[in-house]
């Protein structure tokens, strides 16, 4: 089976249609690990195309306090003030859908998807802190996770070295490939769709091939080809904050302006 995985997708159309139209013909299933909202300035519009096209969802953080599940004191000001512009904008029905998405982990074909961690749904993985205990109690081979808008992610080799993924750029838009072995172990994020973190403000997003015949794993991670200049403004172009409207903006200064690389990990959001 062919999946392509999504996460953090932030009411980023714009950058979830280019990865689709990169995507195409690539998969037979599409999973979404949770943020399908918040910060970008069309939520409905993207609930309506994953819903319609994900065989499996779970919820993120944003997801939570975006149809009032959980509050969005602990979100950092920017965050805040996306969270209420999507509430006030949100259809009832996608409030009611948003509500509904199950928790992860969730056991799915062999993997477990979750938004942050796997012992805790709104945790960031960001380095051996979390990674490591995560992967010592891992019950499948791998776990595709979120949260942190980070592309990559970690593994135990099958001799019990922790290593890091770290995913490099390429011309041609595939950034990194990764045949799994059959006994390492792996914590994979796909990157953000609309709101890159890493440093490559292209929409980033994970094919996976899953042969069970062969008892391997094949995952490869992919952003839009061009170069990350060009390609901004088919990542976190616009945004919903209500000081910015929806114009389009750049979406390097708009985050060092407010000085979201910054922040400490409990605050990303
Ligand atoms: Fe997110």
């Amino acid at each position: 089976m062919r999946y392509l995985i999504l996460s953090d997708i932030h009411s980023n159309l714009e950058a979830l249609e280019k990865c689709l139209e990169l995507a195409e013909g690539k998969f037979d299933e599409t999973l979404c690990l949770g943020d399908l909202v918040g910060y970008g300035p069309d939520p409905n519009a993207v609930i309506e195309r994953v819903r319609s096209l994900a065989k499996v969802i779970i919820r993120g953080n944003h997801d939570k306090a975006c149809s009032g599940l959980s509050d969005a004191a602990e979100f950092n000001p920017l965050a805040r003030l996306a969270t209420e512009w999507t509430r006030q904008r949100l259809t009832p029905e996608h409030i009611g859908f948003l509500r509904s998405l199950p928790q992860g982990p969730l056991v799915f074909d062999g993997f477990q998807m979750v938004h942050g961690a796997p012992i805790d749904e709104d945790e960031y993985v960001l380095g051996p802190g979390q990674a490591l205990p995560a992967l010592r109690n891992l019950t499948t081979q791998a776990v595709f996770f979120g949260h942190t808008h980070y592309q990559g992610g970690f593994l135990l080799t099958p001799k019990g070295r922790f290593q890091s993924i770290r995913c490099q750029g390429k011309p041609d838009g595939l950034t990194y490939e990764l045949a799994f072995e059959e006994d390492g172990r792996y914590l994979i994020n796909p990157g953000s769709v609309g709101q890159p973190r890493d440093g490559d403000w292209r929409a980033a997003f994970c094919h996976l091939q899953y042969g069970p015949a062969s008892g391997r794993v094949l995952s490869h991670s992919i952003r839009p080809a061009g170069d990350a200049e060009e390609n901004a403004g088919r990542g976190p172009s616009r945004c919903a904050h209500p000081a910015a409207g929806t114009r389009p903006i750049n979406p390097r200064r708009f985050l060092q302006r407010n000085n979201i690389e910054k922040l400490p990990a409990s605050k990303l959001d």
